[in-house]
């Protein structure tokens, strides 16, 4: 979800005073905004963008900033080229086939996706909207000694007003009781069984596996040391353990027991209604930025009306642990992990056998957090390891000028966590985690997004989107720039390898940017080609090789970078160190979400959220209503919608 969509107007944080420099300062006097969306949206249709096959390649055009280098990328593929267009371009060396798109069938009974006459009932039985998370596990092989899989799929958010191919962006509409329900019924998660015959997988549309689980019918149990407390119990749920779905499902991860966690991030934003200011929970939802009143559910179900349920969205912004090889079983909000808006949850296992979940709060001036369980993964499967997460220590991060992170428990009664403070119980600590780690002293960070574990090297990316709210008297060691338009990657180094460890090295890997421009304040390896470089990275994978990729989610700035969101590679060791190189890219209007490589390595797949083409860009190709331009389809009759690509190397053999 897009940093202009999705996130609140200001950041919750009163700890920290922001400055109001805007984006033109941050470009300084070099380009006018609209000087700089005529130039890029001019480029790209320069650059002859006009097949209607949905995917263009190209080999790179760039020049190295920094001249040849000797050294040799770990990253074996062509890179392609920064562009604003409508189509996904992929390296030439590869290609890219589109698997799973939103309103395609899930069940032998599921409805043709009709946008126009779109229901809830039949939104249930087809996949859902906006995929970003994706998780893979591996199955048996089939008779045939076929692979099979299971992937775990989020859908964070619903447009809609968007269904309507007619409408895109921004559009105003009349919001209705059944588009309510149609919304909770596009969210949530599907787990698909997909198969490989000849190198390319498809969805197997009536697996006994296949699942749809939703904010409109699928119950949910409460678990960890939050559950049945009295601040998560509402009129329809006395016990405060029971909820239907799960909001805002961004990223997460796969646990090495076979469980697939799904992080409720944007719950505010499903948020309306008012709360008296001397209401108990008023500054509890304040810090959470509730309510953003820009969903309308509130005024169709009292459960998102806060005036109505105070305490309704105590029950959002947990992480979600599912077990997809049971279609039957009750996913469980693991309350241990705490509350926040988590955009996603990447767990290794520690040397000793602790578990370790990295974690981000996607909020400006917000944390990073690390969760170590307090007993050991048990290799003997998921029933030995089921609630291993209901245990443990959630540790925030303070970052020193010495070049040190110190983790700091948020447990009760340690420290400031006292009922001095307002809290009085380990329950409460974990409802009002950001408070908690307010009064333990936390780094405010620029919008941590996935935090990606290497268990090979020890290693830790934290992807920093961006915070062009941060002053520039309030850069600091961890956040070196105010404001930060462009994003940065950290590099947590753990301590011989010790992913449990409660001090941990850490490093500026790479700040996001164009090198070339002095204003962007970037840094890259000088290896870095004029396209190799990113900017807000969001989301981080790790091939089988153990090499990073890393995904960008620019929103509207893609207007000064020049280019649509995409992956790169981005080398971690030796002389290319912070070397970028761009491997896929979106069409315009989207997000690159879920990358995730099968286990082979001889598939990535990624999801494109989000698709949709600007006002701008229309007007940019002259003759045009926009209505061709539909991302993937190219249909008139279709909206643009999401959908999760695969990519494999022409010929086989491993990706990138
Ligand atoms: Fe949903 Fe922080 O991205
Ligand atoms: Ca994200
Ligand atoms: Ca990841």
């Amino acid at each position: 979800m897009t940093d202009s969509e999705n996130h609140q107007e200001a950041p919750s944080n009163p700890t920290v005073e922001s400055g109001a420099t805007t984006l033109e300062q941050i470009m300084g006097q070099r380009y006018s905004r609209r000087r700089f969306v005529k130039s890029a949206l001019a480029a790209a249709v320069a650059s002859g963008a006009g097949s209607l096959a949905g995917c263009q390649e190209q080999g790179a055009g760039g020049s190295s900033p920094g001249g040849e280098s000797s050294a040799v990328s770990r990253f074996d593929f062509t890179e392609i080229e920064h562009g604003i267009d409508e189509f996904h371009h992929i390296a030439p060396d590869h290609e890219a086939d589109v698997l799973i798109r939103w309103g395609d069938p899930l069940f032998a009974d599921s409805p043709r996706f009709d946008p126009r006459n779109q229901s809830a009932a039949a939104q249930e039985r087809q996949f859902g909207c906006n995929n970003d998370y994706i998780g893979f596990l591996q199955l048996e092989p089939g008779a045939a000694g076929e692979a099979r899989a299971l992937l775990c799929i989020n859908h964070e958010t619903a447009y809609i007003a968007r269904m309507d191919p007619e409408l895109e962006w921004g559009v105003p509409f009349i919001f209705t009781a059944e588009q309510c329900e149609i919304e909770k019924a596009a969210i949530g998660n599907s787990i698909v069984e997909v198969v490989r015959q000849d190198g390319r997988w498809s969805v197997v549309s009536d697996s006994a596996y296949n699942r749809r689980i939703t904010t409109r019918s699928t119950p949910v149990l409460v678990s960890g040391p939050a559950a049945g407390h009295a601040r998560l119990k509402t009129s329809k749920d006395p016990d405060g353990r029971n909820i239907i779905g799960t909001l805002g499902n961004c990223a997460g991860g796969m646990t090495p027991w076979g469980t697939y966690l799904t992080c409720e991030e944007n719950f505010p934003d499903y948020f309306g209604g008012n709360l008296a200011a001397e209401h108990p929970e008023a500054e509890n939802h304040r810090r959470y930025g509730l309510p953003t009143n820009l969903k309308q559910w509130g005024r169709f179900d009292s459960r998102f009306d806060i005036g109505a349920e105070p305490h309704e969205p105590n029950r959002f912004g947990w992480v979600v642990e599912i077990d997809p090889l049971n279609p039957a079983s009750t996913p469980k909000k693991r309350t241990a992990l705490g509350r926040f808006k988590h955009e996603g949850a990447e767990s290794v296992i520690g040397p000793d056998g602790r578990i370790v979940v990295y974690m981000g709060d996607d909020e400006r001036f917000d944390y990073l957090y690390k969760f170590v369980t307090a007993g050991r993964y048990d290799p003997a499967g998921k029933e030995a390891n089921r609630d291993l997460l209901d245990d443990g220590v959630l540790y925030v991060a303070r970052f020193g000028t010495d070049g040190w992170v110190d983790w700091l428990p948020l447990v009760f009664g340690q420290g400031p966590l006292t009922a001095a403070n307002g809290f009085n119980s380990q329950a409460e600590v974990l409802i009002e985690a950001r408070r908690a780690a307010d009064v333990l002293g936390a780094t405010p960070m620029d919008r941590p997004e996935d935090v990606q574990p290497i268990a090979a090297t020890g290693k830790v990316y934290v992807m920093l989107s961006n915070n062009t709210t941060r002053a520039a008297d309030a850069a600091d060691a961890a956040n070196p720039r105010g404001p930060n338009a462009f994003g940065h990657i950290i590099e947590l180094i753990e301590p011989e390898g010790n992913f449990a460890a409660l001090r941990t090295r850490w490093e500026i890997l790479v700040r996001g940017g164009n090198p070339a421009e002095s204003a962007h304040q970037a840094s890259w390896n000088p290896a870095t080609t004029a396209n190799g470089w990113l900017a807000s990275p969001d989301n981080g994978a790790v091939d089988p090789q153990g090499r990073l990729w890393v995904s960008s989610d620019q929103g509207e700035k893609i207007l000064l970078s020049g280019t649509c969101d995409g992956l790169w590679g981005v080398e971690t060791e030796g002389p290319l160190r912070g070397m970028g190189k761009m491997f896929f890219r979106c069409p315009v209007g989207a997000e690159l979400t879920g990358p995730q490589f099968s286990d082979d390595g001889e598939t990535l797949f990624v999801a494109v959220q989000h698709p949709g083409v600007p006002a701008e860009y229309v007007a940019s190709k002259p003759g045009s209503s926009g209505a061709d331009m539909h991302w993937p389809d190219f249909d008139k009759n279709m909206p643009s919608r999401s959908a999760v690509v695969q990519i494999r190397r022409k010929g086989g053999g491993r990706v990138g």
